[in-house]
């Protein structure tokens, strides 16, 4: 084992489309911008049209990143591929993202920690650098929840047609409305390479507890039937994710400040230390209440959840994209990132920039 480390050399985003907004989704079921802002910090979200899968938004941002790297798709040596929404049941998108990158031959490995999917990415990337098994890695976060809202009419939505959606549309909404206020769409994508410099993974705390897995999970397909699609799954909307959003947010405000605290003690670093707590972004407030936990002054955990709700295993690759374009990351600075994801896989890693 070598004692390399690693940075990132290129970041990343896109989102597809126009912004969607609060006001537009109460155009198919019973919400407003009130409501969804004061619970969940969110104002707007993109979605991904008809045809646009995970690996077509990676597409752009895994360009971006390369392009702002300085490199070409060719000099990327592996590829892991984090989202929860594949184009494919099977294979996974990463085999077409490298298809599209034009880097067939190149390995990709796809992951699926939902939102807490960059902090495992960061764990095989320190692996896949000291063990000289990858050089120039590709990351990527990329998803398309348009596939899982609960409502037909996306041109109403869009304010393409003119129209009221019919009762019956509206309740079979309602019923997922607080799932599905908080996700949106896009990707986020950063090039790591290995360096002998003083950079990279610090310290990380990874937990899952799958005894908490139908807290958010999509009920319908799988291969525990046969066949593992059935019509009346589509009937009971149950493509749509289940989620018990008030267990989920107990959980992230109990064990992320649990993780991050753990993650000091186990490599002496005090709070105050860290330069940048970039949080995933799940709802504002789960992020307040592990800021004000851990004594985290506010300028220190930038957020952007207003602008794209929830984009899961996207949603931290996105935040140190802007946060790169806006010269706010800086060489030699310490960050910690902290997710929780479906699963419920969770933790914090301290990342030297
Ligand atoms: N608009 C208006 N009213 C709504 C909406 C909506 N979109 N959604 C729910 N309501 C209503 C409910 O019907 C309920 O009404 P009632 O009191 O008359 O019954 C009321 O608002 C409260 O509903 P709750 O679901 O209890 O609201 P809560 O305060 O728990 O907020 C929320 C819901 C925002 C989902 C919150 O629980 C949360 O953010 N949880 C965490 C979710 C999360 O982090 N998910 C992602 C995990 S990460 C991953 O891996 C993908």
């Amino acid at each position: 084992m070598s004692t390399l480390g690693f940075e990132i050399i290129g970041t990343g985003h896109y989102v597809p489309g126009n912004p969607v907004t609060n006001d537009d989704l109460a155009k198919v079921m019973d919400t407003s911008d009130e409501w969804i802002a004061r619970r969940s910090g969110i104002r707007q979200r993109h979605y991904a049209p008809e045809g646009q899968g995970a690996s077509d938004l990676a597409l752009v941002a895994a360009q971006r990143a390369i392009e702002a790297a300085e490199l070409t798709p060719k000099d990327i040596d592996y590829i892991i591929f984090a989202t929860m929404t594949p184009d494919y049941v099977f294979p996974g998108s990463g085999a077409l993202l490298g298809a599209k990158l034009g880097i067939e031959g190149v390995p990709c490995l796809d992951i699926r920690q939902q939102c807490a999917a960059m902090l495992f990415g960061l764990q095989l990337i320190d692996g896949l650098v000291k063990s000289g098994h990858a050089k120039t890695i590709l990351f990527v976060g990329a998803e398309a929840h348009a596939g899982f809202m609960p409502w037909e009419d996306w041109d109403i939505l869009e304010g393409k047609r003119e129209g009221e959606v019919t009762p019956e549309a509206r309740e079979r909404a309602n019923k997922h409305r607080a799932l599905a206020v908080l996700f949106g769409d896009g990707a986020g994508a950063l090039v790591f390479r290995a360096t002998e410099r003083d950079a990279g993974l610090r310290g990380l705390t990874l937990q899952t507890d799958g005894r908490h897995a139908k807290t958010l999970y999509v009920p319908g397909g799988g291969f525990r039937t046969r066949p593992y699609w059935k019509e009346d799954a589509f009937r009971e909307q149950a493509f749509v994710p289940h989620m018990e959003g008030r267990e989920l947010f107990k959980f992230a405000v109990t064990k992320l400040p649990q993780a991050a605290r753990a993650l000091c003690e186990k490599t002496n670093t005090k709070i105050a230390d860290i330069d940048w707590f970039l949080a995933h972004q799940a709802n504002t407030r789960i992020n307040e209440y592990v800021r004000d936990a851990l004594g985290v002054p506010v300028a220190k955990m930038p957020m952007n959840i207003d602008r794209f709700g929830n984009t899961s295993a996207g949603t931290l690759p996105i935040l140190i994209d802007e946060l790169t374009k806006a010269s706010q990351l800086k060489r030699g600075e310490l960050t910690m990132m902290l997710a929780l994801g479906a699963g419920i896989h969770w933790g914090c890693a301290l990342v030297r920039w």
